[in-house]
């Protein structure tokens, strides 16, 4: 190990130099990505986050150096001196922007060594992610996992500066606030001054933007960590980040166009390609009719057909059983699906058995021979209407899920994604960014037997259905409107309650008495009674921003330290198992459990 002094400082990056450098004398330091010994040659890769540079060493140079040069293996971090030279035409590498020139180095140091890493620090890695994960820090030294990090910062320089140019002022709000009893779980932080008490880390910044625009603050944004004890998915971590804002005298139609001029300068800067807005508009209701998902991808075809009516009254109980109890039958076509084996099938039945479908009938149109699973419990009349209704052609496949409208609009809204990427229907070039309004207001959870708030309770029903609210609370429509981009819920957000009378209309909507709305959200009924603007916002996930921006599919991948599916986080091993001291000192004792 050599001490690193004045002279070992970096002058260029490594992935910045090039053939108008020849001649010139460089320092450069990184990491060995290879060395390559050739007996009377020695070349290494030095890598930094820019890039590769190729440093040479010959007979011709300092003896010291070249045997230094000779020992130095993968990972070691050195920082070398020299001057820029041309390759020469035989050795010239297209390949990388520095493969036009080396560095022929006169002097070398190695600023630390390294053990032969557990993994390749390359481009393309099929090393295990639990792997990965553990030494992360090697895994980010991985030039695709550097360029996501990177576009990420690029892409929140992006949105601060937009954001600012359009008069938001970024506000701080607290990570240590009061347990909300709605929405996912929280994650609860004991107090050691008031033992028994508990603080709870933001699920968002709900609240506190609300209030910010009581202040008179008007336009709020903030890059704000959320935290959210749920089950995790590609698209979901326990902890993520919200590009969150606010705005004060304000409708829908200002806050979705503010969002799309923000989403069209995230295009034209970050994308380096035009974005077509205003974005196409879709109601709840036609999203869940079309595509059985409030967050649709548009790129394909294969929308839901509603065959209810022409089997309800056949002799095939399945179909005509759901609709008498309530529910639906309904199918997709996929087209040139008859060429699917029954293997293919069963295993498309099972995937629909994870929404809750009892199973999946099905219909291959095959030229001559059609086969299919119900077809011998109708009448040929009932077959004919079935496949005009939904337009199934020579070739195609019919899948058809009946059930309640719930699981058949989950199971078929998810089975046609799974179709389609199992197909490759899906254009990846596409972005097609869509607005979702008109959500429910409430959710009726038969669990509970209570209603919920589907986005949250502090969500404006729309003027009007404001009558059904106590008549029929499921029925009342809000104004709140997800942002979707290729079948991703990207953002959400709403038009606020700002009346005292209109939230407690809400509470009893929810069956929160005065006594516990006064308990919960006393702060905000009190902040009531002293002029509130009317306000709405929305917040985007930026996880999920950048994972679609850059085409990827897990938001993993541009978290710099992201947990597993079960919440802990292997680098460091957390969570882990707390100091029985500071335990004692916070009064709270712990229930030993299986686990341990
Ligand atoms: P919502 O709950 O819809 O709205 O969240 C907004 C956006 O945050 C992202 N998101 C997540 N990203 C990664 N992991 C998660 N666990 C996760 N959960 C949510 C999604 C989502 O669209 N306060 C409201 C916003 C508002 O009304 O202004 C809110 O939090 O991209």
């Amino acid at each position: 190990m050599e001490s690193f002094t004045k002279a070992d400082k970096r002058t260029h990056y490594c992935g910045t130099l090039n053939s108008a450098n020849i001649g010139e004398r460089v320092t450069v330091t990184g990491w060995c990505q290879r060395q390559r010994d050739l007996g009377s040659l020695i070349f290494i890769d030095l890598r930094d986050r820019t890039g590769i540079v190729q440093l040479a060493f010959d007979d011709a140079t300092d003896r010291e150096i070249f045997d230094k040069a000779f020992g130095i293996r993968a990972e070691f971090v050195l920082s070398a001196s020299g001057v820029v030279r041309s390759r020469g035409e035989a050795a010239i590498n297209k390949n990388i922007p520095t493969g036009e020139i080396e560095v022929y180095v006169d002097a070398l140091k190695i600023l630390t060594t390294a053990q032969t890493p557990p993994f390749a620090i390359v481009e393309k890695s099929d090393v295990k992610p639990e792997l990965r994960l553990k030494h992360r820090y090697l895994d980010l030294r991985r030039p695709d996992l550097q360029k996501n990090i990177i576009a990420r910062s690029e892409i929140v320089k992006i949105t601060r500066n937009y954001f600012a140019d359009n008069g938001f002022i970024d506000i701080e709000t607290p990570c240590l606030i009061k347990p909300t009893p709605e929405g996912a779980r929280d994650y609860l932080v004991p107090s050691r001054v008031h033992p028994g008490k508990f603080y709870a880390l933001p699920q968002s910044p709900q609240l506190y933007k609300q209030l910010l625009m009581y202040s008179g603050f008007d336009r709020y944004i903030q890059i704000a960590r959320c935290f959210r004890d749920e089950d995790l998915r590609a698209d979901r971590q326990p902890e993520f980040t919200q590009i969150d804002l606010e705005m004060s005298f304000a409708d829908e139609e200002d806050i979705i166009a503010m969002n799309e001029g923000y989403m069209k300068k995230l295009f034209e800067d970050f994308m380096h390609q035009p974005l077509e807005i205003p974005f196409k508009r879709m109601t709840y209701k036609e999203a869940m009719d079309r595509f059985g998902s409030d967050k649709p991808d548009t790129r394909f075809g294969m929308e839901l057909c509603d065959i209810s009516d022409l089997v309800k009254n056949s002799e095939f109980s399945v179909f005509k059983s759901a609709v008498e109890m309530g529910g639906s039958v309904r199918g997709i076509t996929v087209p040139g699906g008859a060429a699917m084996t029954r293997k293919e099938i069963d295993s498309l039945t099972e995937f629909v058995k994870t929404y809750g479908a009892k199973g999946l009938a099905w219909y291959k149109n095959t030229a001559g021979a059609p086969t299919s699973s119900f077809a011998k419990f109708m009448t040929e009349d009932e077959i004919s209407a079935i496949l005009a209704k939904m337009g199934v052609a020579e070739g195609d496949l019919a899948l058809i899920v009946a059930a309640k409208n719930g699981v058949v609009y989950d199971s078929l809204g998810a089975l046609r994604c799974e179709v389609a990427k199992r197909l490759n229907m899906i254009d990846k070039s596409k972005f097609n960014f869509l607005w979702v309004t008109e959500f429910p207001l409430l959710e009726y959870s038969e669990e509970d037997d209570r209603f919920y708030a589907k986005h949250h309770p502090f969500t404006m029903p729309m003027e009007e259905d404001l009558p059904l609210l106590e008549t029929d609370p499921g029925a009342v429509r809000a104004r709140a409107y997800d942002c979707v981009l290729n079948g991703t819920e990207l953002g959400g957000g709403s038009i606020r309650i700002h009346t005292t009378e209109m939230q407690t209309k809400m509470f009893e909507a929810l069956g929160i008495g005065a006594e516990e709305a006064e308990e919960k959200f006393g702060f905000l009924l009190e902040a009531f009674k002293y002029g509130v603007p009317p306000h709405g916002g929305l917040a985007f996930g930026l996880d999920r921003v950048v994972t679609l921006l850059l085409g990827l599919e897990d938001i993993r991948e541009v978290i710099a330290f992201p947990k597993v599916q079960n919440a802990s986080e292997l680098l460091s091993k957390c969570p882990a198992v707390a100091d029985p001291a500071a335990l004692a000192e916070l009064g709270i004792a712990v229930v030993a459990t299986e686990e341990e």
